[in-house]
């Protein structure tokens, strides 16, 4: 490898390196690593979103090439005109959102008529801003939003932080993004404090959709350095660590092409009875009986919860005793450390905002390793992370 080859693959993320180890041709694998450093460019100077689709462009106009010889006229345009389509697409993305050479657009509706059930499911990921930032109303009602939910009791000891930066910093694919909530946790790892930053930030995340903002979970997508030269003396490194950002701000109509697929496709969720089971055995829960019949709505909101990368890496054990509820526990399917956590916490975060919605009352607890290892046995070949319990009212038995 020369020097700029190895370069660029000290810079690669887990999954390229992956990929890239697993070509043994020499030769081969220095020109994979130089197209990397090339999509690694574009994508962190904002061009990758716009010009994704140009190889399917190139593609399809070779495909125009051979439908004309093989196939005749009626195919030759057929191709052609798609290809047309793609292409005006995408110069027109570029002008209207890369360059922002559009029309003005008017402010989101708040949505105050819905309940926080409704909120949970209709809350998407927004990847495309408009230019204006928050108005000071907006701003102030947001910052009250997160005083709140900073204020209420947290998993763990160790504080958390949101820092708000207003500055276009770099993330990935989101565009015209300009406004962000930079989570922050203690420096030393500890779970239940990245459980918190999930847990607090779903919550104002729910305020600001009521609102009528959009918001975008970033995390892998989220370039560190851009965000501590915005954060200057906010962030000590010695002390801190970003878990996350989230970009707030107003939805915009223009959407690149690959962003509103992009989209489309993390829309998708797993289902209900994929998420939740009756005992460690992975055994599905009887949605239509009772217990679990009361808590569906809550089960609901807790399947539209975001995920990295839509990874839905939370479950739920609903341990019932006689058609009543006794705890649930969430656990996490990857041993991810960071982005797994923060998926649990906004379980809960869900999980309590659907509760107190129904009026269904109980408290989380972290159950004592003895007392969870009991119940653990049977999941030996499954990556099972135990992380948080919600413990019932009514049920009076648990006492470790
Ligand atoms: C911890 C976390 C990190 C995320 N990181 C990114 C990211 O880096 N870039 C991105 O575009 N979306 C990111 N997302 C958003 C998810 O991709 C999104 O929530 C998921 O695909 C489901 O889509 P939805 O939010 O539209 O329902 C993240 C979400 C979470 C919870």
């Amino acid at each position: 490898m020369n020097k700029k080859v190895e370069e660029i693959y000290s810079k690669l993320g887990a999954n390229e390196r992956a990929i890239t180890d697993k070509i043994g041709n020499d030769a081969l694998k220095n020109i994979f690593i130089r197209i990397i450093g090339v999509k690694l460019k574009l994508q962190w100077k904002g061009w990758l979103q716009y010009l994704i689709p140009v190889p399917i462009i190139l593609l399809l106009s070779l495909l125009t090439v051979f439908a004309y010889f093989l196939f005749g006229k009626y195919f030759f345009l057929f191709f052609s005109a798609i290809t047309l389509v793609i292409c005006l697409k995408v110069i027109l993305d570029i002008i209207t959102v890369k360059f922002k050479i559009r029309f003005s657009e008017p402010l989101p509706k708040r949505k105050d008529s819905l309940t926080d059930i409704e909120l949970m499911q209709i809350r998407h990921s927004c990847r495309s801003y408009q230019t204006k930032k928050l108005c000071r109303k907006d701003y102030e009602e947001l910052m009250l939003s997160v005083k709140n939910h900073l204020s209420e009791p947290k998993f763990s000891s160790e504080s958390i932080r949101l820092e708000y930066i207003s500055a276009p910093i770099t993330v990935w694919p989101t565009v015209n993004a300009s406004e962000f909530l930079v989570a922050i946790a203690p420096k030393e790892y500890n779970r239940l404090a990245i459980l918190d930053v999930g847990k607090t930030l779903q919550k104002i995340v729910i305020d600001a959709t009521r609102m009528g903002l959009g918001t975008c979970w970033i995390g892998p997508g989220a370039d560190h350095k851009s965000i501590t030269a915005q954060l200057g003396n906010n962030f000590n490194p010695e002390k801190d660590n970003i878990i996350c950002v989230c970009a707030i701000g107003y939805e915009s109509k223009y959407y690149p092409l690959f962003i509103r697929y992009f989209n489309k496709k993390m829309r998708s969720r797993l289902t209900v009875d994929s998420l939740f089971f009756k005992d460690y055995e992975m055994n599905p829960i009887p949605l239509m009986q009772e217990p679990f019949q009361s808590f569906e709505k809550v089960l609901n909101a807790c399947k539209w919860a975001p995920s990295s990368y839509n990874g839905q890496t939370t479950r739920g054990i609903m341990i019932s005793n006689n058609n009543n509820l006794e705890r649930i526990d969430f656990v996490a399917t990857t041993t991810s450390k960071y982005y797994a956590a923060v998926a649990t916490g906004i379980w809960t975060a869900n999980w309590e905002m659907g509760c107190k919605e129904l009026g269904i009352e109980g408290h989380f607890k972290k159950l004592n390793e003895n007392k969870y290892q009991s119940t653990l046995t049977q999941a030996e070949n499954n990556i099972l992370i135990y992380d948080m319990s919600w413990i019932s009212l009514p049920y009076e038995g648990m006492k470790d």
